[in-house]
């Protein structure tokens, strides 16, 4: 997700442009541009690299003009170059657009509308000031065109238009907008920090706003009608508005779960054929990972399997000391949240086989030296802790293993179903993470066990918890715990039984054996049948590892910040171990 300014007033637009785009480089980094109007024509400077980098020199020769907007991308369509670059102009470049989100529709839009023209760019954006262009050659009038722009798309965006005339738009859907007022002199951004030297009377626009901007001041349309919207007083400093009134970064990200895993399954068709083809062809299927992702990794090797492949699943540090045994006639999907993964990169060095890599970062190591790549569309993660990251990692994972087995249509829809869901059992499970954090706080060791993709489950919200909270904590296949480790229960040691479908009554029989030595249950499912200590409602889901991986994120950020630690940079981790 990718960061957006727009300037009008009396100023030169580019500097301040440039400086609000500086307070928005952790949304994205891989690419950046400004574009002012009004002098006579829409200029852009853009390109790769940091915004730096990109814009080498914001001087009045270049890009002068006192309308203009500005871009720090975070590539989802379209790789890390300088035509994908934003700004992106329509055809005579009379107008630009700078877009935050996917226009899921673009494929079609180009098909039915822009048949005819020369795109300059690989990415979903350049529909955009194409078809305002396109509108306004008919209706000869900017806002109206935008207006009508408006309807045609689908996905999530924020966007904002500027004209050579120097008129300015801006509407959005799902994607953050907000416009900050001063006097003579209007922002848009994706947050308040690019305005908040200039000024702290913001409005935060809502889904369906369509703004129009001319002459220092502005009106808001939402559905065709025009409407008022609370000026609100700002009272955070920069590194706080970024984080959108959450406490943390982590917060914030688990909290944009029901978004991302939406953009997450959003996958071009081709893409997904093309990672479907690779499975196909190959004789066993070999995913990897490290950490989180080494989990995630797990989770895809039972869906595939499920779906009648051969799979194996192994942590990247130890696949190094075996991946003789990969094949050319092999295949190795490799998962990674930065795509920088030392363990994994190292692992990858000499194998033949074709990789397909599941990643986030656009232009990563990974993502260059995979033979086909899937982006995950999660945007920065920010706090350490992988969050959304996983639970798009898995979604993408559903998503192949679901088409192959039924089709895209089907696979999309029930992970949209469960992204749906998160929001409500999150707000439903909020009393029981407040007391079992409190539980949890006074803990030395705690116990996960889980059964088939519960077992996942339970690695990914025991890790959750230690590498946050910093209490140990070990998970087990439910099975494994009377092998051994129920020694170590006690009277009040905690033991979290993941309850799902799969195996019910033998996890539920492990749950009663640990209980029967003192074991404090805290069990996690659609009904607390044991009559538990502590029991998390989940509810019937198709993809409930989703929902259930959410409650322990959010159990896990709780109890770290109760036990004093700041849960966005936990002690002695790094967000990319890019050593071995
Ligand atoms: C995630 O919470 C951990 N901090 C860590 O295990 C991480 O998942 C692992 O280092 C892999 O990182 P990657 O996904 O960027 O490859
Ligand atoms: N989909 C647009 C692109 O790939 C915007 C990306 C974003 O919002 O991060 O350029």
């Amino acid at each position: 997700m990718c960061g957006i300014v727009g300037y009008s007033g009396e100023d030169e637009a580019a500097e301040k442009i440039y400086r609000g785009l500086k307070k928005l480089e952790y949304r994205g980094y891989d690419s950046a541009g400004i574009a002012t109007a009004g002098n006579p024509t829409v200029k852009v400077e853009k390109g790769t690299g940091t915004i730096d980098e990109a814009i080498d020199s914001i001087s009045e020769a270049e890009i002068d003009g006192n309308v203009g907007i500005g871009h720090t991308r975070w590539a989802t369509h379209g790789g890390v170059t300088d035509e994908n670059a934003h700004p992106h102009r329509s055809s005579s470049g009379a107008i630009a657009v700078v877009h935050n989100g996917i226009i899921n529709n673009y494929e079609e839009l180009k098909e039915k509308h822009l048949s005819g023209h020369d795109f300059r760019s690989e990415t979903d954006t350049e529909v955009i000031p194409r078809l305002i262009e396109e509108k306004h050659d008919e209706l000869e009038d900017f806002h109206r065109a935008v207006e009508a722009v408006v309807e045609m798309l689908e996905g999530s965006y924020a966007v904002v238009a500027v004209k050579d005339s120097g008129e300015m738009a801006a509407f959005k859907e799902s994607s953050p907008l907000a416009l900050g007022i001063s006097d003579g002199e209007l922002f848009l951004a994706s947050d308040v920090t690019p305005f908040l030297e200039h000024t702290d009377k913001a409005v935060f626009l809502e889904d369906g706003d369509v703004v129009r901007i001319e002459n220092g001041d502005y009106t808001i349309k939402n559905s065709g009608e025009e409407i008022e919207r609370e000026v609100k007083h700002i009272d955070w400093d920069a590194e706080e508005a970024s984080k959108e009134g959450h406490d943390h970064f982590m917060q914030k990200e688990i909290k944009e779960q029901p978004d991302t895993v939406k953009r997450a399954v959003f996958q071009d068709r081709s893409d997904v054929e093309e990672a479907i083809d690779m499975i196909e062809e190959a004789d066993t299927v070999y995913l990897s990972g490290c950490g989180t992702s080494s989990y995630a990794a797990d989770l895809g090797a039972k869906y595939l399997r499920e779906a009648g492949y051969d799979v194996i699943s192994e942590q990247s540090h130890e696949m190094e000391y075996w991946n003789d045994h990969v094949t050319e006639d092999d295949l190795v999907i490799a998962i990674s949240q930065s795509g920088e993964t030392a363990d994994l990169l190292s692992m990858l060095g000499d194998v033949d086989a074709p990789v397909l890599s599941i990643v986030n970062v656009v232009g990563s190591t990974l993502a260059r030296k995979a033979d086909h790549t899937m982006y995950i569309n999660a945007g920065p993660e920010i706090g350490v802790a992988s969050t959304k990251a996983f639970t798009a990692q898995i979604a993408v994972l559903k998503l192949i293993a679901e088409t192959a087995e039924a089709s895209l249509k089907e696979a999309r829809n029930s992970l949209i179903d469960t992204a749906g869901k998160i929001e409500q059992t999150l707000e439903d499970n909020e009393e029981t993470v407040e007391e079992v954090s409190d539980y949890l706080q006074d803990q030395d060791h705690v116990y996960f066990i889980g059964r088939g993709k519960g077992f996942e489950v339970a690695k990914e919200s025991s890790l959750k918890l230690k590498e946050l909270s910093y209490i140990h904590s070990e998970s087990f296949p439910g099975g494994e715990f009377k092998h051994g480790t129920i020694a170590l229960v006690e009277d009040g040691t905690p033991v979290v039984a993941f309850m799902r479908d799969e195996g019910l009554e033998d996890i539920f029989s492990n749950a009663k054996e640990a209980e029967s030595r003192g074991a404090d249950i805290i069990g996690v499912g659609k009904e607390n049948v044991g009559d538990f200590k502590y029991f998390f409602d989940i509810p019937e889901d198709e993809n409930s590892e989703i929902l259930e991986v959410a409650v322990f994120q959010m159990l896990s950020y709780r109890t770290a910040v109760k036990r004093g630690h700041n849960p966005d940079k936990p002690r002695n981790l790094a967000k990319s171990v890019t050593v071995k």
